[in-house]
């Protein structure tokens, strides 16, 4: 894979993207798969580099997978828990999710910990609080951590934070445990949604996802499913932002709007002019937008992998745009980036300002993290002259495609 994206700016986008489906249910349900006793296939899998390093990771559990086009036929019946201590556990942070799913059925884990986006701290406390009020014992020598129980029995779990992942694996974790688990402060996002409701599919008794609060009794087998995931709700706000920032007319394909409501309501309140059906959002050019101000909250607020591809658009919006970030503090790193192209974007901890109102210029940039690399593309597209992105694998990570999709509704990019 070349990891250079070259752009020339300042074409107009017009046509239609699909959307695919969604990264972040994708990489928890592929763990997930654990917890079955018989062949589960899945449909719309996204074809990016976080869903092949899983694949491989579920081989490694003597899990047959076998693809084709975008459905994956998953068959656990022999699986075997080895520990996972092979070096592609690092390469994505939800890898962590084979620590709820591999704990649920056997009751015993021993892996590395997670990698993935370098958005500044990412502990796990909150997971491994989970597994320990379902009675496990955690042990850590390194970055290796293993979790074992004698058994697994149901809990009230009190989460600090709404967090997406622990919210996840504390759920996988409680599948099989004996009794009632409730999950307070539960991340209430759709991905969680997403997940549940294959688990249930499977046999499993899982209640109030998509609420704060959750609660799963355990039972004492999975069988296979059939599943159909999500659109990506984070893909569709991206290309919806980049038809905002250079489209004349871009209809975005295979969208919940339910799932992006706090990026529509801004955008428009910004003046983008779009109009949304039951599963696309179309977007019209818009000129004269009017600078805003995002706070990024846990769904249903307004998402953290959004504020950096908006923020490019804001740099050429007349006048001062602020973000704060109230889930990743460190989440600014695309803002030098985008300085180089001739935005002026002032970071303090856990906030920009973007003087708006700038024309941004090609030049060599660096992707940082996956949603960096989509914000340093909307800048390329908006940017006059070449724009080159290096380190693009992180984009890869989680956009399928986009290159392609891109060039498809008129980009120059390669
Ligand atoms: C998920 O990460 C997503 N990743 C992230 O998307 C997304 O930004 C994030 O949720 C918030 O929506 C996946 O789903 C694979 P969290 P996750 O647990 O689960 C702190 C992308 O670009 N925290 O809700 O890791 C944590 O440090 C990625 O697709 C603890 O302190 O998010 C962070 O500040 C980036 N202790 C905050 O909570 C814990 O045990 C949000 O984390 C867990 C989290």
């Amino acid at each position: 894979m070349n990891d250079l994206i070259r752009i020339k700016g300042k074409r107009k986008l017009k046509g239609e993207v699909t959307v695919s489906s969604c990264k972040n249910s994708a990489v928890a349900i592929l763990p997930a798969v654990v917890l079955a006793s018989e062949v589960v296939k899945l449909y719309d899998v996204p074809e990016i580099e976080d869903v092949k390093v899983l694949i491989k990771l579920l081989n490694l559990l003597n899990i047959d997978v076998r693809v084709s086009d975008d459905e994956l036929t998953i068959d656990p019946t022999n699986i075997a828990n080895v520990d996972l201590l092979d070096e592609d556990v690092m390469k994505l942070r939800a890898s962590y999710y084979f620590m709820g799913a591999l704990l649920g059925r056997f009751r015993h884990v021993k892996m590395y910990s997670p990698g993935g986006c370098n958005l500044g701290p990412r502990p796990i406390d909150l997971h491994l609080k989970g597994f320990e009020a379902l009675g496990a014992t955690i042990t850590q020598e390194g970055n290796v951590i293993e979790i074992s129980a004698e058994e697994l029995k149901g809990d009230d779990i009190y989460l600090d934070f709404a967090s997406v992942g622990a919210t996840i694996n504390i759920m996988l974790a409680a599948c099989f445990a004996r009794g009632r688990t409730t999950i307070e402060n539960a991340a209430k996002e759709p991905e969680i949604i997403d997940i549940s409701s294959m688990l249930n599919k499977m046999g499993a008794q899982i209640r109030g996802a998509g609420t704060s609060e959750i609660t799963i009794n355990g039972v004492t087998r999975l069988k296979g499913c059939i599943h159909d995931i999500i659109p990506d709700r984070i893909e569709a706000g991206t290309y919806i932002i980049a038809a905002a920032a250079c489209g004349e007319d871009v209809t975005v394909n295979n969208v919940i709007p339910q799932h992006i409501e706090a990026l529509t309501s801004k955008l428009e309140e910004m003046g983008v002019r779009l109009e949304q059906g039951s599963d696309y959002v179309r977007v019209f050019e818009s000129e004269d937008l009017k600078p805003i101000d995002i706070i990024t909250q846990p769904f249903p607020g307004f998402a953290t992998d959004l504020q950096q591809p908006l923020t490019a658009l804001l740099t050429k919006v007349d006048g001062d745009s602020h973000v704060e970030e109230t889930i990743y503090l460190e989440r600014f790193k695309h803002c030098a980036e985008l300085n180089k192209m001739g935005a002026d974007i002032e970071v303090a901890p856990g906030k920009s300002t973007i003087h708006g109102g700038k024309q941004l210029h090609g030049t060599d940039i660096f992707a940082t993290d996956l949603r960096c690399g989509a914000s340093l593309i909307i800048a390329g597209l908006m940017a006059e002259g070449e724009t080159v992105i290096h380190n693009a694998y992180h984009i890869y990570r989680g956009y399928d495609s986009i290159v392609e999709k891109l060039r498809a509704i008129g980009a120059e990019i390669k």
